[in-house]
């Protein structure tokens, strides 16, 4: 590659408006020169979840300068751009529009192409931001809206080995805080209270613990959290709850992420055993430092991107388009936004809607 690529992400699925500038250093490594994140926090807080035409609404006011930001953060001019990746999905339709027509917009004005990226493609690559990673890898997506294992066998091929039938981790972390009277999003807070608890205080369910292969529950747990909220009387407790909740997801992520293990190296015969986690929910200490445990008594190398890369932001969309733009891999400016697009096609739609055991 003669001139060293400029490319803009943006990224709106949900309830952060982000745009990124990434190119690559001399050695060809990816380098973020702008990464420009505006959660809407304080949007949804008082309806304890996100809603959806209030995120597009504020999507819609702040996409101009977040875009304007970042730019002008990567000290580069608008004309050196070399292509545009915006978020097509999946996500809430009505945010996805205004990133990916804002982006596709972008592309036109400037005259140069246009990428239409997966968000769940951009967190399976965003550890390739800051570390050398080669395919193929083991990836554990743990996020607001997912929770799978996926083998990544390559650029745009994915085999999924196990999903959640129900609840996605993250979900399961927010709906235990606002339980406990947290705001949303709870799971960094769940994170702080369970610190100043007893993780043997309360014994939770572990939804199909020995059945599923590697696929995952949460539903029942909440369920349970929900009757012993209701007998709480102390601080403590609540405490001594948030940890309990957090010892089981851990127990649970462990078990199953030894048979994703197995069923990574039995499918997909890798020469080097990796595994990269990524999503929101990998910026939890107590999950990263038992992956990590499990990771060196299984003898697999562990990759995390960095805490600030881990929820969701524009430079590990970027990140996909770099990839595709050194491919000549672009889209048409028709290209539609995906509420629902799985990063496996093949494999069947199991969230929500049960699992043969
Ligand atoms: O990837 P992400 O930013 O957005 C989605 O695409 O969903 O993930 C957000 C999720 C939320 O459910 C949030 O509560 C959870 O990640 N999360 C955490 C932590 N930080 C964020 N869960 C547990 N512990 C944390 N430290
Ligand atoms: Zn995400």
């Amino acid at each position: 590659m003669s001139k060293k690529p400029f490319i803009l992400g943006i990224e709106t699925s949900c309830d952060e408006t982000a745009a990124s500038i990434i190119s690559i250093n001399d050695d060809g490594s990816p380098i973020v020169l702008s990464n420009v994140v505006s959660s809407q926090v304080d949007v949804h807080k008082e309806f304890g979840g996100v809603v959806p035409e209030l995120a597009a609404r504020s999507h819609i006011e702040k996409i101009d300068w977040i875009v304007k930001k970042a730019i002008h953060d990567s000290g580069i001019n608008i004309k050196e751009i070399d292509a545009v990746a915006s978020t097509a999905g999946p996500g809430l339709i009505v945010c996805l529009s205004v990133g990916l027509s804002f982006g596709k917009a972008f592309a036109a004005s400037i005259n140069k192409p246009f990428i239409a990226v997966n968000h769940l493609e951009g967190h399976a690559l965003s550890p390739k931001l800051n570390s050398e990673l080669n395919y193929p890898y083991l990836l554990l997506l743990i996020s607001g809206g997912h929770s799978q294992y996926l083998s990544v066998k390559n650029l745009g091929e994915y085999i999924r080995l196990g999903t959640t039938i129900d609840d996605a981790i993250g979900e399961a972390f927010d709906k235990t805080a606002k339980l406990l009277g947290i705001e949303f999003p709870g799971g960094p807070q769940i994170e702080i209270l369970a610190k100043k608890g007893n993780p043997n205080k309360y014994d939770l369910p572990k939804p199909i613990f020995n059945k599923g292969g590697c696929n995952l529950s949460f539903a029942g747990l909440k369920t349970a959290i929900l009757k012993i909220t209701k007998q709480i009387k102390t601080e403590q407790e609540k405490f001594d709850l948030a940890a309990s909740f957090q010892k089981t997801v851990v127990e649970i992520l462990y078990k199953k992420t030894k048979i994703a293990f197995t069923e990574f190296e039995k499918q997909v015969k890798p020469k080097e055993k990796k595994f990269v986690v990524a999503g929101g929910v990998a910026a939890n200490k107590d999950i990263r430092s038992m992956l990590i445990k499990l990771c060196k008594e299984e003898n697999y190398e562990h990759i995390f991107p960095p805490i600030e890369l881990c929820g969701d932001n524009a430079a590990m969309i970027a990140m996909v388009g770099l990839e595709k733009f050194k491919l000549n891999q672009f889209n048409n400016l028709d290209f539609p936004a995906k509420p629902r697009w799985p990063l496996d096609e093949k494999a069947a739609f199991l969230k929500g809607a049960g699992v043969k055991l």
